[in-house]
């Protein structure tokens, strides 16, 4: 009988592009999420962006890149896992339960509070082998949570990858961010990276007792920095409490939250027209 949907058959895998240059890392399309500065959700939106699509059934990895500050492990619920060599020598990601494999920092610490007192050179060491040494396994996509702002940290590691398909931006739409925002669009210009999109994250918050709109930190100033530079405007993402709760009890809010989900579906939609092109 034709049109007979068989159950329990997954979807067919999505059709990307042409893979990126990346394939020296065994992956086929790499994705850099940067900001101007600290705190604006980079870890955020790199969670729940790689959550979002393995959702659509990407094979997808998450690379945080942040040695001083991991905190991708606590926020998809591993950060009791080790990371562990297989036999051939190659560092396995830790599988989440939503269909990410995570390399951090984090879990190859003895302990939650120990820090790490290293030099430049030595940190930039340790993302190039977890960039290296890894068994990406032909992902389709690896996510890159990069260290905050525009300095020596992020330039190392965007050496490491010259070619990677793009960087995405995180932007929180106050004037005063607004400002970082522009000198991480021209620290993508100068590192020859182009820029697949601008995030506005933190934008706008409505009440979810009485429905009141705030604009706590202002709204739109993304996509009016994004006309400006000619840059594609990825989407925005609200202040959503649960973001905030979710992080921190170990589920990224996609998969719990239809409300959240709705926002980082749009955004990874047009993040994947803009690989695509
Ligand atoms: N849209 C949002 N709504 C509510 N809370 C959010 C939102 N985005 C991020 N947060 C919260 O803001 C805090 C900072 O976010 P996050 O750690 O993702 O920022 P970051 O840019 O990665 O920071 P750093 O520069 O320190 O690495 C976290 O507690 C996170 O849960
Ligand atoms: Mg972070």
């Amino acid at each position: 009988m034709t049109g007979t949907i068989k159950m329990n058959e997954p979807p067919p895998r999505p059709q990307m592009g042409p893979p990126g240059k990346s394939l020296k890392y065994n992956v086929k399309h790499t994705i850099l999420v940067m900001s101007g500065k600290g705190g604006v959700g980079k870890s955020t939106v790199a969670t729940n962006l790689a959550v979002t699509l393995a959702m659509k059934n990407f094979k997808v990895g998450l690379l945080d890149a942040d040695i001083n500050g991991p905190d991708d492990p606590k926020m998809l619920g591993v950060e009791e896992e080790k990371i562990y060599g297989n036999k051939e020598g190659k560092i396995m990601p830790v599988e989440t339960e939503y269909n990410v494999g995570v390399i951090s920092m984090e879990m190859a610490l003895p302990s939650h509070d120990t820090p790490v007192i290293w030099r430049g050179a030595i940190r930039h060491n340790a993302v190039k082998q977890f960039l290296e040494d890894t068994s990406w396994d032909n992902r389709d996509m690896l996510i890159v949570d990069l260290p905050p702002g525009t300095g020596d940290e992020p330039l190392s590691i965007t050496q490491l990858i010259p070619d990677a398909d793009g960087i995405v931006i995180v932007i929180t739409p106050q004037d005063v961010a607004l400002l970082d925002a522009r000198k991480a669009i021209n620290f993508a210009k100068k590192v020859n990276i182009p820029v697949l999109g601008l995030i506005e994250n933190m934008s706008g918050f409505v009440c979810p007792h009485c429905g009141y709109e705030t604009d706590i930190f202002k709204k739109g100033g993304a996509e009016k920095i994004a006309n400006e530079y000619n840059i594609s405007y990825l989407g925005n993402i609200p202040i959503i409490p649960e973001i905030v709760d979710d992080a921190d009890s170990g589920i990224p809010a996609v998969a719990k939250n239809d409300y959240v989900k709705k926002f980082f579906n749009d955004v990874a939609e047009n993040l994947i027209k803009n690989l695509k092109k």
